[in-house]
């Protein structure tokens, strides 16, 4: 199977899967984040309805996202957190958060979501010097290189029963090469050696194929 043929079925799967709310919400993030100049490397529609009912599926109520782009992954989170809930997203980019912003504000998400902007590596310790109660659902898809920092924080963020999951870990395959020179394959070797090794994760990594090509995420539960 080619991966054009992975194209079709995703497109297969939102026509009949998605309704047709989220395939328009789909539609007016990529014109917002192509008309700003963003990167297309936000989750497939498929990969965020996913998202949105594994948060339901743990009846998550706040969530912390690291890496928001435009905001699309933040929007499958935040309707799955309700009313009350709430997420926590970090972004380095002003300008994408900016964006971000704006397509959450226009989906009547705006409300639920907080956006900080910052090296990543900068707002976890601050987030955490605030106490806040524990996140149920993180999830991990900034830049790739510091994966494994981010699982550490998630950690400290997290409660026994959470779910951690790190996008982009499979890189077309590149991770069954353990001498490979790529930097975000050596972190995703890194990072799966990591939770692999530590005692408070339970974990698997699934791979993926599709509109975005054959990758995979790290699935995690706290339990300790
Ligand atoms: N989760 C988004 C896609 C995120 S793309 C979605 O699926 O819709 C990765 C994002 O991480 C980019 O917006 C990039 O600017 C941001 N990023 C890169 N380095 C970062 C860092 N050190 N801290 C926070 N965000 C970072
Ligand atoms: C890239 C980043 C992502 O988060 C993703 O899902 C796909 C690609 C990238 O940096 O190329
Ligand atoms: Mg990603």
């Amino acid at each position: 199977m080619t991966s054009g043929a992975w194209d079709r079925v995703d497109q297969y799967l939102e026509q009949s899967l998605l309704t047709a709310p989220d395939r328009e919400q789909r539609t007016a993030v990529e014109q917002a984040n192509s008309a700003a100049g963003l990167p297309a490397i936000d989750v497939s529609p498929a990969q965020g309805k996913f998202l949105n009912l594994i948060a339901r599926s743990i009846r998550a109520r706040r969530v912390l996202e690291i890496g928001t782009l435009g905001g699309y992954s933040t929007g499958w989170l935040a309707r799955a957190v309700g009313e009350e809930g709430q997420v926590v997203t970090l972004e380095f980019e002003p300008r994408h958060a900016e964006v971000a912003r704006a397509n959450l504000d226009r989906a009547g998400l705006g409300k639920r979501v907080e956006i900080r902007v910052g090296a990543a590596l900068d707002s976890l310790p601050v987030l955490e010097q605030e106490n806040p109660e524990p996140f149920d659902l993180v999830f991990v898809d900034a830049d790739k290189v510091n994966n494994a920092e981010y699982v550490r924080w998630a950690l400290r963020l997290t409660r026994p029963g959470s779910i951690i999951i790190v996008d982009n870990v499979v890189r077309q395959g590149g991770i069954a090469d353990p001498n490979s020179a790529d930097a975000a394959v050596r972190a995703s070797r890194e990072v799966i050696e990591l939770v692999g090794a530590e005692p408070r994760l339970d974990s698997i990594v699934m791979q993926t194929v599709g509109s975005k090509g054959w990758d995979g995420f790290i699935y995690a539960i706290v339990t300790e």
